[in-house]
């Protein structure tokens, strides 16, 4: 997803743009984009009046923020001693061969991260896959497909609907031929009088 400065400052006007309110903005930045884009670093050091060296030491401080780009969800697969005696390197292995991407790797298309953590604090669930922070305990390599063909579709239906959005909107009539067709006055521009001249 780009960057929309606008949004950043949206998101920074929020909390006053109070220095003391960083770490809530860059929850919301991370949140909305899934990483800490530079430029909205940047535009935070900027409005907050902070070193952009401090912004960048806070961002890289706590692991909840990212500083590389990361995929629309994220699959954390666990790798702790629990899950690992329980089959993770069998489902890492699968999700890397469906992914097509090795941990701490997004997918070309922007749609998924995979990321692995030593314990996700539900070992009797073990083992533990993570989506988007819903678990899928017990995951066994048929699961795991299951689970990724369902995201799958999600986005394949969202893209979908956007398409039609779009198409939508391009059929939708123009103010003037809309007030037209209702029987409004419709007022004629420098380039509808130039239009109809041409006719
Ligand atoms: S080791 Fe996986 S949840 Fe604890």
């Amino acid at each position: 997803m780009k960057t929309s400065l606008r949004k950043v400052t949206k998101i920074i006007q929020r909390y006053q743009a109070k220095k003391t309110k960083l770490l809530a903005i860059l929850t919301d930045i991370q949140t909305k984009y899934n990483w800490l884009p530079p430029d909205a670093i940047e535009l935070v050091a900027e409005k907050l009046c902070v070193p952009l060296i401090d912004v960048y030491g806070v961002a890289s401080f706590y692991h909840a923020f990212s500083l590389n780009p990361r995929g629309k969800h994220i699959a954390t697969v666990c790798s702790g001693t629990a899950c690992h005696v329980r089959g993770a390197p069998i489902i890492l292995d699968r999700i890397q061969t469906k992914l097509g991407i090795e941990p701490g790797c997004t997918t070309k298309d922007d749609q998924f991260t995979l990321e692995t953590v030593n314990c996700l604090g539900a070992c009797a669930l073990a083992p533990i896959v993570l989506v988007d922070g819903h678990y899928y305990g017990q995951s066994t390599p048929q699961k795991v497909d299951a689970i990724f063909l369902q995201y799958r579709k999600k986005t394949k239906s969202v893209k979908k609907m956007k398409k039609k959005k779009k198409a939508g909107t391009k059929n939708q009539p123009s103010k003037n031929t809309a007030k037209k067709r209702s029987g409004k006055k419709v007022i004629k521009t420098k380039s509808t009088r130039k239009q109809e001249k041409r006719k």
